[in-house]
């Protein structure tokens, strides 16, 4: 399996994986948390198939495409190891959904 197929199949499961997270919230409240913004394309991903959630976007240093940036409300930023607890205080333990891409 060549390096192209890997990365093929990664995406693959990383949208089947956000569709299927997105079918088991739908009668749940809640924000969701997208830790890690990166080139934002599983958060551009989650608007499609959230738009009606609230997507708290956690991230150290912004370098998204244009398209996939979102608002400065909805942007938490620093190092998550800081900004996820003080997210706790300040929505609870409300998060509907938390996916989680930091990378290595
Ligand atoms: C693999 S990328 C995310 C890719 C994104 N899901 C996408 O589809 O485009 C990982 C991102 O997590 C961020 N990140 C890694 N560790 C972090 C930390 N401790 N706190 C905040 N952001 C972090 C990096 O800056 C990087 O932008």
């Amino acid at each position: 399996m060549s390096r192209l197929d890997l990365f093929i199949d990664r995406m693959v499961s990383q949208r089947a994986c956000l569709d299927a997270a997105a079918r088991l919230i739908a009668d749940s409240h809640g924000p969701v948390f997208e830790l890690g913004l990166g080139n934002g394309r599983t958060y551009h991903h989650l608007r499609e198939i959230l738009p009606n959630r609230q997507i708290h976007v956690f991230e150290r240093a912004v370098a998204s495409h244009p398209d996939s940036t979102p608002p400065d409300d909805m942007l938490i930023l620093g190092d998550v190891n800081q900004t996820l607890p003080d997210a706790l205080a300040r929505f609870g333990a409300t998060a509907a959904l938390v996916h989680a891409d930091l990378g290595g």
